[in-house]
């Protein structure tokens, strides 16, 4: 079976990575060769430390890392099984891109778009099979996460629910959980209320970084604070998943607190920038 991955970000690698380990051949397409080389040294390096933590032998390497080939020319996805979108969060640009998908890949099983925002509905509107249109909404790391959230827009056809839902379960060995095409899906929008609290919190002065995220890995057991799970998501994802909440929903909750716009505005999104609410070495 051949994916075709568009987009090979913090999530493209990761998926393409899921998929490779899957032993499924991969393709990734990234907008120009500065990006691409970045999508495979992402690929790389989390393959090293799949390596080093004792999760795939040096051989194995090997074979998963020559299942993936990249390029910058989305016409080369052409004879693709399956595409997943992982670019940017932008909607035209998504939108722009699913037109194109739909014309390259006639006789794909299903597009699908790993989108935190955009209604699916949207995407399958630009195509002329909006019924093989679905979100699989993957989460960071992608390799390392084993939920799927499989989001279905009122167009799309049983028979690519259940493609998904078997392409989720029995070929990349997740656990995929069903969402309503309505913004945040089941996860962010219990998840994103709570980070923009976090980050009014520590806008307000009411805490510091440090011990509020202190406060919730150590009061509540969550694995990671969560001004640093705002960094390890970016803040540019996290603010457009804030304001497609406050579209849908109108809940003052998923309104951005300044400080995160501000940010954003400044290039500090956070873990792939180098700096968010903390700094990271390149
Ligand atoms: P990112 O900014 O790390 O990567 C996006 C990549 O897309 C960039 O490398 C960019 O060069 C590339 N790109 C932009 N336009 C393109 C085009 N037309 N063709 C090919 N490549 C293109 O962003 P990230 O975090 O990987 O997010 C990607 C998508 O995944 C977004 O829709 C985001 O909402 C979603 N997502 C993000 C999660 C996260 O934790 N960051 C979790 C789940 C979903």
């Amino acid at each position: 079976m051949r994916i075709g991955v568009v987009g090979g970000g913090l999530m493209g690698s990761g998926i393409a990575e899921v998929c490779a380990r899957a032993d499924l051949d991969v393709t990734v397409v990234e907008v120009d060769p500065t990006s691409l080389d970045r999508a495979r040294a992402r690929v790389e390096r989390s393959l090293e430390r799949a390596v080093r933590s004792g999760k795939l032998s040096t051989e194995d390497r090997g074979v998963v890392s020559d299942r993936v080939a990249y390029s910058t020319r989305v016409e080369d996805l052409e004879g693709s099984d399956i595409a997943i979108e992982a670019i940017v969060e932008n909607e035209h640009a998504k939108r722009d891109l699913f037109r194109k998908l739909d014309e390259i890949l006639p006789d794909a099983r299903f597009l699908a778009s790993n989108t935190s925002s955009v209604p699916i509905m949207k995407l399958g509107a630009e195509t002329t099979h909006p019924q093989r249109v679905i979100g699989l909404h993957f989460f960071n790391p992608a390799p390392v996460l084993p939920l799927v959230e499989v989001v279905r827009s009122i167009m799309t056809s049983e028979d690519t629910l259940r493609q998904a839902h078997t392409f989720v379960e029995e070929r990349l060995g997740k656990k995929s959980i069903d969402s309503q095409d309505r913004a945040g899906f089941v996860v962010n929008a219990l998840l994103v209320p709570y980070l923009l609290s976090a980050v009014r919190m520590y806008e307000s002065g009411f805490a510091s970084k440090e011990d509020i995220d202190h406060g919730m890995v150590l009061g509540c057991a969550h694995p990671m604070g969560p001004l640093a799970l705002a960094d390890l998501i970016g803040l540019d994802t996290l603010l457009a998943v804030s304001e497609s909440l406050y579209e849908e929903f109108r809940d003052p909750t998923a309104v951005a607190p300044p400080v995160l716009n501000r940010m954003v505005e400044a290039g500090l999104l956070g873990r792939k920038s180098g700096r968010g609410f903390y700094e990271y070495e390149s």
